[in-house]
């Protein structure tokens, strides 16, 4: 779901977006980096945090997301030749199994109606031994309940479903911080 003019003015602002790279640069710090890896970001936004990874790290970064206008504002910065943007929806990644290293969603996935399905597209273009980073909204389960029948447009993740879904993916947790309703995690694919 694309955002609206309001929560686009947040969300793009320049502190949001140096509050979301700190975060996105953090968690990238937990995990041991190899030269030339394949990095997805999901939902990307604007891009602050994808150009902030290709600027500090020797990864080639595809940023994605389905609002082309996000995507034209992204594309907008200095060129970086390991830094690219595409429009694209996050519950069909065009890419193939297995093409990134990393893969990383922040703060998307509850504009996502289906996320599960996002989150599984997510773990299917990770390869073996892959990390993915996942950061949202955490909806108790009740409330997710009653939010997906009566706010459709929206996705509502939640802790419990979040670990049903991962290790039923082959997905095992290296870390995880729960925040004001938020979660912050880094899973490990099984190889
Ligand atoms: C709250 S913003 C987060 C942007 C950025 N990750 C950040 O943390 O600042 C959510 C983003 O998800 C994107 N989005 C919503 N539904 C999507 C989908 N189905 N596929 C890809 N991106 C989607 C929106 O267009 C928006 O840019």
């Amino acid at each position: 779901m694309k955002m609206t003019a309001i929560e686009k003015r947040f969300v793009n602002s320049t502190s949001h977006a140096l509050t979301v790279a700190e975060r996105a640069k953090q968690l990238l710090s937990r995990i041991p980096l190899q030269s030339g890896w394949r990095y997805l970001d999901v939902g990307c936004g604007v891009g602050a945090a994808a150009r902030d990874i290709a600027t500090r790290n020797p990864l080639s970064v595809t940023g994605i997301d389905v609002d082309p206008k996000q995507i034209e504002l992204a594309r907008g910065g200095t060129a970086n030749l390991n830094l690219q943007f595409r429009v694209m929806d996050a519950t069909r990644l065009e890419f193939g199994d297995g093409e990134f290293d990393i893969v990383a969603s922040h703060m998307a996935t509850h504009h996502i109606p289906d996320w599960e399905r996002a989150f599984s597209e997510m773990v299917r273009v990770l390869r073996p031994g892959g990390y993915l980073i996942y950061r949202d909204f955490m909806f108790p389960s009740w409330l997710a309940r009653i939010g997906k029948k009566l706010l459709r447009f929206m996705g509502f993740p939640s802790i419990g479903k979040l670990h049903s879904l991962a290790p039923a993916a082959g997905l095992v947790e290296l870390y995880e911080s729960k925040e004001s309703g938020k979660v912050d995690s880094i899973w490990v694919k099984n190889g």
